[in-house]
């Protein structure tokens, strides 16, 4: 299986062209663990965490918010009662900049700590600014991502939600400072096309910043097991278009994955985000999603059919409001 490797910029950690969110990982609010999902639990977590690195899917995406906090605890457990599988592992997670943390170093560093403990490990691989939501200036949060790899805390420095303009900025303030911005975590997906067509992932492309893919199966939307009779349950506000309209994308990706020798829906959305060069992070509850996902590795889209994916893709649309306010 090709199993294509990005460097992180500034490291030598290596992470394949698929990763794994863990949102739902302790979340009951958004994900409904213990609440509308009685089936997540911490067993079918353990398996979705087993079978994505036995399949090559071995970067897992966390944030200090997740579940607060019970996320990086979950996995703080899965990595000391697996070491064998703890070393295959590249692990990011990410600092809520709250607009009342003025002082951002100082609140920066005593949450990476933080949460550095709930995971158990000495540094992390990449640390990311979840969304532009900061008051203070690119300035005074290139200092704080600088002083924590100062501190050898974490690897690779990233950002989240930011837009073409904001990544520069981010981008030359921590380049004053020797360390270069490694990725920018964004809504990408064939229900939100925007950041292709708005120029953001050119951006990226031209400074050397990776691109990592979230939401990429639409919060669930694009498997195809959702659709008008039957829409997903919980507060899943991201790429949230009338199912109406996600049911033709959804068709298009069927026709496809039927003419890919059976690939389910799911696997040519992850797919075609692959080919435009971002990392896709999706979400896997349990063993059978982790394996359906990682299903995406190992094949290739045609020409043909990724333009006839560009052609159903929906741009999508984020306010400001809900691109500050709203962090998965
Ligand atoms: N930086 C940010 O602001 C931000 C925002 C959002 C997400 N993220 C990151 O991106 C990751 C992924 O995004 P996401 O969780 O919002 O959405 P997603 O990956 O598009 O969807 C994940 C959900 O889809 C369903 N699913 C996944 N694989 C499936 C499969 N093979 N078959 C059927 N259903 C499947 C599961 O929910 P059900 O089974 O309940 O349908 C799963 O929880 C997150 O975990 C997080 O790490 C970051």
């Amino acid at each position: 299986m090709t199993i294509h490797e990005h460097v992180l910029a500034g490291t030598e950690v290596a992470v394949g062209s698929l990763g794994v969110g863990t949102w739902a990982w302790g979340d009951r609010s958004t994900w409904g663990m213990g609440t509308y999902d009685t089936a997540l639990t911490e067993t079918t977590i353990e398996e979705a965490w087993e079978a994505s690195i036995d399949a090559g899917a071995t970067f897992f995406d966390t944030a200090e918010v997740y579940g607060d906090g019970e996320s990086e605890r979950i996995i703080g457990g899965l990595l000391a009662a697996d070491p064998a599988r703890a070393a295959k592992v590249q692990l990011a997670t990410k600092f809520m900049p709250l607009p009342w943390k003025l002082n951002v170093k100082g609140a920066l560093l005593s949450s990476l700590r933080a949460s550095l403990d709930r995971l158990g490990v000495a540094s992390v691989d990449l640390y990311q600014i979840h969304g532009p939501i900061s008051l203070r200036g690119k300035g005074a949060l290139a200092e704080a991502l600088a002083a924590a790899h100062q501190e050898g805390l974490v690897e690779a420095v990233g950002v989240s939600n930011y837009s073409a303009k904001e990544t520069r900025a981010i981008h030359a303030q921590l380049a004053q400072r020797g360390l270069p911005l490694a990725t920018n975590q964004i809504e990408f997906s064939l229900l939100r096309r925007g950041p292709e067509l708005g120029g953001l992932l050119g951006t990226c492309a031209e400074l050397g910043v990776l691109p990592l893919a979230y939401s990429p199966l639409g919060q669930g939307r694009l498997t195809g097991k959702y659709s008008v009779a039957n829409p997903p349950p919980g507060k899943r506000n991201f790429s949230a278009h009338p199912m109406e309209v996600v049911d033709g994308v959804v068709a298009e990706l069927r026709r496809i994955g039927e003419a890919n020798g059976g690939k389910a829906p799911g696997q040519v959305a992850l797919n075609w985000i692959m080919a435009k060069g971002a990392v896709p992070i999706p979400g896997a509850k349990n063993r059978a999603q982790a394996l359906e996902n990682a299903g995406a590795l190992g094949w290739e889209i045609g020409a043909e059919d990724l333009a006839a994916l560009d052609r159903a893709a929906l741009a999508g649309t984020r306010t400001l409001a809900n691109r500050v306010w709203q962090h998965g």
